[in-house]
């Protein structure tokens, strides 16, 4: 809990935050899901909220207790997380995808459990790909909306975590986007985190480490700051 009252500087803004893992189900008792526990976009929504905006949270498969005077629209899977964000998008100053949505699911949806069979043998499960809602809100994105992502990313062969992050900055164009190291002491279902802010071009911002919380408070102040330069 902060010791000093919030600043009320997101007043009169209406935000919707994403947050949880989609999850596709395989047949009625399964499904492909990851690892997120909307522990971030849970504290971006209680410090958007202290700070005055009025908060839309779309939680995929959150146990999170919901933060005070927030609105939370449950949804399971990446088609119902994308119906829920166009419902409630051009209503929407602050868009901030904190959500890990599952890049693939299930061709098909298996309408009975999937049982042993006595030899042995199992058929693939065949994949397509899901929408990117991310790409989709800033295609759409409205005069004067700020659209954020997180992107999650690991150094390989090919490169650093910054990067990968700066590329898919580029290739993603959102306002602002949240990089996040994963594979280390931060990240998933921890209380920490450490983030680098990119701007739409792969430039950094800036960057913000410690709790969640503190986290959403530094994500909150990069959002106005972006949004007072492209105001003046
Ligand atoms: N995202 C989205 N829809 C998807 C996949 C991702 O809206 N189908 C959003 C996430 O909520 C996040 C951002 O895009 O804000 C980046 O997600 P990430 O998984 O890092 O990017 P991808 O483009 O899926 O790339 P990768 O192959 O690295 O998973
Ligand atoms: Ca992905």
């Amino acid at each position: 809990e902060p010791a000093a009252a919030a600043p009320r500087d997101l007043e009169g803004l209406r935000v919707l935050v994403t947050a949880g893992g989609t999850r596709e189900p395989i047949d009625p008792v399964r499904f492909l899901g990851n690892r997120s526990t909307g522990m971030q976009g849970y504290a971006l929504a209680a410090e958007a909220r202290e700070r005055g905006a009025d908060v839309v949270l779309v939680a995929a498969n959150v146990t999170l207790d919901a933060p005070d005077g927030v609105t939370v629209v449950p949804v399971e899977t990446t088609a119902q997380l994308s119906d829920a964000v166009d419902e409630h998008r051009e209503a929407s100053d602050v868009i901030v995808m904190t959500a890990a949505v599952a890049d693939f699911r299930p061709a098909r949806l298996g309408d009975h459990k999937t049982k042993k069979r006595a030899d042995g043998e199992i058929a693939p499960i065949e994949l397509v790909v899901n929408p990117d809602v991310l790409a989709g809100l800033v295609a759409r994105r409205l005069p004067g909306q700020t659209v954020v992502g997180f992107a999650a990313e690991t150094g390989d062969d090919d490169g650093d975590v910054l990067f990968h992050g700066q590329a898919k900055a580029r290739r993603k164009g959102a306002d602002l986007l949240a990089l996040n190291e994963v594979g280390h002491d931060v990240g998933f279902g921890t209380p920490d985190n450490a983030v680098t802010f990119l701007a739409a071009d792969g430039s950094t911002l800036g960057s913000a480490e410690g709790s969640k919380r503190d986290v959403a408070a530094a994500l909150v102040d990069q959002v106005l700051a972006l949004r007072h330069a492209s105001s003046e």
